[in-house]
């Protein structure tokens, strides 16, 4: 794009600007550039015929702030390396920083060994991005915050809250209830029922597989009231379908469900759908292809737009956030 254009378009962003995305999620990729009144830096990526990746930039880098946009969703091998081979190749063409925007970080649920001969993977994906040369990273709700730690670069983290909450507000919902469908998922439970001035309570979460999890009673009321359950993703659906079931038999009204990274694995979209609740807001982090009708997908370029245009002009990205989340480090 001409710089007289995006200058026009966008008096914050300058000459150095570029922004380049993966082939993991265009249509995200396109709607940030399109927000920031941008166009995507020309870039050839194709597959050998072996599998191997070949990437081509054609644009110059030398001394530019570049941004690459690729969440590592699944297929995360296959992502994840893309975005380290983009990494590399922007190093070695001698841009000045780059930032990796990665809106889903992949392999974030092995953060630690809790058992013996396991890898840490949150850690490995971590080293390979700083190895590869990324300078600073920014992510959206990180499945475990300190998952921030594992890089020793800056590491900008997003939350999906205020995206979700816009749309939970237009429910114009009396005496609601934010529901987290585990344990672990109650520091983000609670902030959305502190935004909301809603009431929280918790669905007691046993995993008993990969794919299957079991529950059997939920800590706080939900007769007769409105419940909004809220959860950092939604991977087999097990978790949320097993939590709409239980705060309905608790004699809950209607139940809405709003997660962050839908990555609809397996039989995900079926148990989303039979689920019984109204509705499933899901952002884009990753690519959500035929959503089921039960879903509405929310896009998050607007909030990444605005985060990449900050750290372009060295401002504040946690100023983004009026309220933070317990336990966060920003
Ligand atoms: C758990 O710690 C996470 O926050 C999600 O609840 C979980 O990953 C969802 O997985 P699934 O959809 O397979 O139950």
């Amino acid at each position: 794009m001409p710089a007289d254009r995006r200058k026009r378009e966008n008096p914050g962003i300058d000459d150095r600007f570029r922004i380049f995305a993966g082939r993991a999620h265009p249509a995200l990729s396109r709607a940030i550039a399109d927000e920031l009144g941008v166009e995507l830096g020309n870039v050839h990526i194709s597959d050998f015929p072996d599998g191997e990746i070949d990437i081509k930039v054609n644009v110059d880098v030398r001394g530019h702030d570049v941004f690459v946009v690729q969440p590592t969703c699944p297929p995360v091998n296959q992502n994840l390396v893309e975005l380290l081979l983009l990494i590399d190749c922007l190093r070695r063409a001698s841009a000045d920083r780059i930032t990796a925007v990665i809106p889903y970080f992949g392999y974030a649920r092995k953060d630690r060994k809790d058992e013996g001969r396991v890898p840490i993977s949150a850690k490995l994906a971590a080293n390979l991005i700083t190895e590869a040369g990324a300078d600073r990273v920014v992510s959206v709700d990180l499945h475990a915050a300190q998952i921030q730690g594992f890089f020793d670069i800056p590491l900008d983290h997003l939350y999906a809250k205020p995206v979700l909450i816009s749309h939970f507000r237009k429910l114009v919902l009396q005496h609601a209830v934010v529901v987290s469908p585990d344990v672990g998922g109650v520091k983000m439970a609670r902030s959305y029922a502190k935004e909301l001035a809603a009431e929280l309570a918790i669905v007691d979460k046993r995993r008993i597989n990969a794919t299957q999890t079991e529950v059997e009673a939920v800590i706080g009321d939900v007769g007769g009231r409105p419940v909004l359950i809220v959860d950092d993703m939604i991977t087999t659906g097990g978790s949320i379908a097993e939590a709409v079931r239980i705060v309905k038999r608790f004699g809950a009204k209607k139940v809405y469900v709003g997660a962050t990274h839908g990555v609809l694995a397996g039989p995900a979209r079926e148990r989303l759908q039979q689920s019984g609740a109204e509705r499933v807001f899901l952002t884009d982090t990753i690519p959500i292809p035929n959503p089921p009708s039960i879903v509405k997908v929310v896009s998050i370029a607007p909030l990444l737009a605005t985060a990449i245009l900050r750290i372009h002009r060295s401002e504040s990205v946690s100023g983004l956030f009026e309220e933070k989340p317990e336990g966060s480090s920003h």
